[in-house]
Parts: structure tokens; C-alpha cells; sequence
């Protein structure tokens, strides 16, 4: 089969899509691709985040910030959740997220994702376009119907996460309502 040459970008599959919380006294959340896990004793995730987003102030201020894993029936809150801004609007509020208290970080999980991961920032490295956050991981929530023999989270008991992985979709245009949000949150329970 014949290759074309397309400009060069971060092709990659799959590609994870994450909701990350960041804030403490008034947390925000925002959706993420840019994401990889990079070291594993101890482990670590790293996160790239455009300097303009909110997000981005707020894992400045506070060092640590929460991966969330959503599952695919959150597709829709996930679009919602990038391309609207916490400067703006409270998405958390709007889309009736429930928040949890974390156990070792401040900023709080997402309680209708079924993982979450707590990290705390280790080094912040300035990448032209991003700004990427090394975090350490300090704690990981996974529900129990997720979990393997192994005490492992086994996403394919999951029916996959949230896009399937499959596409990176930065620029998602939808029409949201409210309703289809939440029925997108309580789809999960
Ligand atoms: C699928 C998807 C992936 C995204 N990945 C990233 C990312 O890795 N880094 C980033 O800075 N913005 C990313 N965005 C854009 C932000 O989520 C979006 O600008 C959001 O509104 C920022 O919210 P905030 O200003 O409240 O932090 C992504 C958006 C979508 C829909």
C-alpha cells in the first residue's frame, strides 16, 4: 500500500482521553490527550497543558492535579468538558459533577469517573506550545467491577473508555445541553 507524507503532528494510538481536576478551593476540570505514564518505580503520569488554559494556572498554584478516567458512555461530557473554559463557566457545576475527597491530594476526584489517580507535581518542563507536569502518583481509585484477580484495572471490563481510544478529537464542535450532560453522567451509575 502506498504512504503519503502528512505533516508532522503526535500520531499516535491509542490515544488515552483523560478529564483532569485541577484547583482546590475552586476546582476545575478539563479534558486531556496529551497524556502518558513515564515512569513506573515509583510511578509517574505526565500531562502537556496549553499555558493559556485555566487548568494551567491552577496545577501551577497548587502542584497536583487528579487523572480521571472516563468510561464511553461520558463521550458527550467529555467534549463539553474541552472545549468550554473554567474561566468562564463552572463545568462542574453545569454538568452536575460529583466531586469526592481525594486521599493523599487536596484537589478532588471525580466521582462518576471509575479511576482516578492523584498526583502530585514533580517538575515542570516548558515544551514551546505546552507546558508539561511530571506527577508523581500517590494514590489510585478504581472501582471494584473494574478490578482483575491481580487487583489490576482491566479496562476491557469497562466496554473500553471514553472516544475508544481511537481518534484524537481536540476540537470537538456539539451543540451541548444540559440534559444530555447529565444523562451522560448518570448513564455511569
Ligand atoms: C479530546 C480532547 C483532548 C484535549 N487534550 C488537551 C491536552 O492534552 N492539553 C491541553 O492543553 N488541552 C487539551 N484539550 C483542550 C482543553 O480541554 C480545553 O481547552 C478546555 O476548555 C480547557 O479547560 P480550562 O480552560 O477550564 O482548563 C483537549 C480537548 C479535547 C476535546
Amino acid at each position: 500500500m502506498a504512504k503519503r507524507l502528512i505533516e508532522p503532528n503526535t500520531t499516535l494510538y491509542p490515544v488515552p482521553v483523560v478529564l483532569i481536576t485541577a484547583g482546590i478551593a475552586i476546582p476545575n476540570v478539563m479534558t486531556c490527550n496529551r497524556i502518558a505514564s513515564c515512569s513506573a518505580e515509583p510511578p509517574r503520569l505526565a500531562i502537556s497543558v496549553r499555558p493559556i488554559r485555566h487548568s494551567h494556572l491552577l496545577i501551577t498554584m497548587t502542584r497536583e492535579f487528579v487523572v480521571n478516567i472516563p468510561s464511553p458512555a461520558q463521550d458527550i461530557l467529555t467534549d463539553y468538558i474541552g472545549v468550554v473554559t473554567g474561566n468562564k463557566e463552572d463545568k462542574i457545576a453545569t454538568a452536575g459533577l460529583k466531586l469526592a475527597h481525594a486521599s493523599f491530594v487536596q484537589t478532588p476526584l471525580l466521582a462518576d469517573c471509575p479511576v482516578n489517580i492523584e498526583c502530585v507535581v514533580e517538575q515542570q518542563i516548558e515544551l514551546d506550545s505546552h507546558t508539561m507536569f511530571i506527577g508523581l502518583v500517590k494514590a489510585v481509585h478504581a472501582e471494584e467491577r473494574l478490578l482483575n484477580d491481580n487487583g489490576e484495572v482491566d479496562f476491557a471490563r469497562a466496554q473500553g473508555i471514553a472516544y475508544d481510544s481511537a481518534v484524537v478529537r481536540e476540537r470537538p464542535t456539539y451543540n451541548f445541553s444540559v440534559d444530555e450532560l447529565r444523562t451522560a453522567v448518570a448513564l455511569v451509575k
